[in-house]
């Protein structure tokens, strides 16, 4: 498949970068800035444009099969996820691309029916503005009908590690393994990220990662 990814040099996009090549697909990568490949990346297309220029980011997508993105805003701007969502959605629609698969948080998965993670009282308070802007980002997708977008939150917990298999993807709900923990290494999340681009198993959904 030909893979158009938003964000393919930070932790979590390098890793889905890699995944995508390494399952043999082509892999446009647009950046803000131009730069040289990271280490791994260096068969990967990169296209430099502001993804606000809806032409621009359109044309730079153009032919993709899908619009993937991996956008994580910086401490000082948390709130530009919202926006990267309406910008995805604008140049996906302006590029004739359907399929949208994006990042986004634990925190918009329920607990409990119409109870979302981000809203028990013991949410950790160091995540509420991450967690509180992928909201407003899955409220945007929540509103599209005429993509088949999928909204991929992470685990609770995503980090450095290898590849362990032994997951279980779900939707809607926030997942866990027998001893409540919600874990999910970088490369086993890229690798169900890709796994959901191949096959479209969740369309117009939220859906989640973790360790069982
Ligand atoms: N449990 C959870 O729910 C959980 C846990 C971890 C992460 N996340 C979410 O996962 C996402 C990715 O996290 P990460 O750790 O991989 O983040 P990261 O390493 O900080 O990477 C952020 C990426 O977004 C890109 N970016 C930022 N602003 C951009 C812009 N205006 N235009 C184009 N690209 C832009 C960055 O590009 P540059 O290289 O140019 O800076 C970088 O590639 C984030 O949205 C984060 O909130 C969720």
């Amino acid at each position: 498949m030909k893979i158009a990814l938003v964000a393919p040099t930070g932790k979590i996009g390098s890793e889905i970068a890699k995944e995508a090549l390494r399952q043999g697909h082509e892999v446009i990568g647009i950046v803000r800035s131009d730069r040289a490949a990271p280490e791994g990346l260096e068969s990967v297309n990169f296209k430099a444009v502001d993804i606000a220029d809806t032409a621009a980011f359109a044309d730079a997508i153009k032919g993709a099969d899908v619009l993937a993105s991996a956008y994580g805003p910086q401490h000082d701007n948390i709130d530009t996820v919202a926006a990267a969502a309406e910008a995805i959605v604008a140049a996906a629609r302006a590029a004739g691309i359907k399929r949208v698969v994006v990042i986004g948080g634990a925190g918009s998965l329920e607990v409990a029916p119409g109870l979302q993670l981000v809203d028990v009282p013991d949410f950790p308070e160091a995540y509420k503005a991450y967690a509180l802007a992928h909201r407003k980002a899955f409220n945007v997708f929540k509103t599209v009908d005429d993509l088949d977008w999928t909204f991929f939150s992470p685990a609770a917990e995503i980090g450095p590690g290898d590849k362990v298999g032994n997951y279980k993807v779900v939707a809607k709900t926030f997942l866990a393994n027998a001893d409540g923990h919600s874990k999910i290494s970088y490369p086993d999340y890229a690798e169900a990220f890709v796994a959901e681009i191949e096959q479209g198993k969740f369309l117009k959904d939220i859906i989640t990662v973790a360790y069982q």
